[in-house]
């Protein structure tokens, strides 16, 4: 089931999200798959101009019959663009390949070094445009939000990070959190390099529960108040990742599951990244 918590500026985002990264191999893979997880529930839809597909996931959206304002759409911008001068211009296209009217989440993908709080700036002023509900940051570690937040007008509403129970964070969790930004986990359940779900304790917390190793890894996101975005293009698993509300972690499968933590990434450092 879909519950939807406030961003720091009164905005309601729905949680789970669906991941849309790699969600098919083509344009109709992808309207299919964005159908079929808005029939199975989900109101919230993670996509990126740099996932190359905006346009199906408009489509879905816009064919589904749901009215627009119980949707919640996020999409980014991406480094290059950032570089090149373009971010407004990138709205603007994301806007027109989305075209469904607005951008609840509007994100900076991955903090560009050198251009964080200009950057932020931009993004302030397509805030104030009112194209879009919320924007925030992807990626941002706490270096990177100290650099931001010394010239910015507006709190980030969200940081889009790498999380599962292989990579806490949790310094960065107490941070997001004291500040009011909403931490949204990306690679929840590991993506499919890691092999996070074959985990021994997440499998013997899941047998005892009934319920599935990725149902408790994303219910033990919910619990940690992070918002989970996880990917499947599979109409059993996208319901099996919204079925999550008919089981509790105790505060000890709770701590266990944190300890699990061994800084491991699935994708690149934000330190790391290059356009
Ligand atoms: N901001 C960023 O830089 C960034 C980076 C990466 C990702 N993201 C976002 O985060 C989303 C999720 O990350 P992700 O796609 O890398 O990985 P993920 O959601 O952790 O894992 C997806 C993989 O798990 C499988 N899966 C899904 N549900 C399952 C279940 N219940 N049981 C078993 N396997 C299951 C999927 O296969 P099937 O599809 O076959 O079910 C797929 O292979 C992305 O789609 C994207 O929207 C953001």
């Amino acid at each position: 089931m879909i519950k939807t918590r406030l961003l720091n500026n009164r905005i309601e985002i729905p949680s789970p999200g669906l991941g849309t990264y790699r969600l098919g191999r083509n344009d109709e893979e992808v309207s299919r798959a964005v159908r079929h997880a808005l029939d199975a529930g989900y109101r919230h839809i993670d996509t990126a101009s740099f996932y190359d597909n905006e346009m199906p996931v408009g489509k879905a959206i816009r064919e589904s019959g749901i009215p627009r304002e119980d949707l919640f759409v996020t999409t980014k911008l991406w480094g290059s663009d950032i570089l090149e001068g373009r971010i407004e211009r990138a709205f603007d296209e994301s806007m027109r390949r989305l075209d469904v009217g607005y951008i609840d989440l509007y994100l900076v993908h991955w903090p560009v070094k050198g251009r964080i709080a200009d950057t932020w700036r931009e993004m302030e002023r397509i805030y104030q445009s009112g194209r879009v509900k919320a924007i925030g940051v992807s990626n941002h570690l706490i270096h990177h939000l100290e650099l931001l937040l010394k010239e910015a007008g507006i709190m980030p509403a969200v940081n889009q990070v790498e999380l599962h129970p292989y990579l806490v964070m949790q310094e960065l969790q107490d941070y997001c959190q004291g500040k009011g930004i909403v931490i949204e986990s990306w690679s929840p359940l590991g993506s499919s390099k890691i092999p996070l779900l074959a985990d021994p304790m997440l499998q013997e917390i899941a047998n005892r529960k009934g319920k599935s190793t990725a149902q408790v890894i994303l219910r033990w996101n919910l619990q940690k108040q992070l918002i989970p975005l996880p990917k499947s293009s599979d109409r059993q698993r996208q319901r099996e990742n919204l079925s999550l509300s008919d089981f509790n972690l105790t505060a000890d499968e709770m701590t266990d599951i944190d300890r699990l933590d061994r800084n491991l990434r699935t994708g690149i450092h934000p330190d790391a990244i290059t356009f």
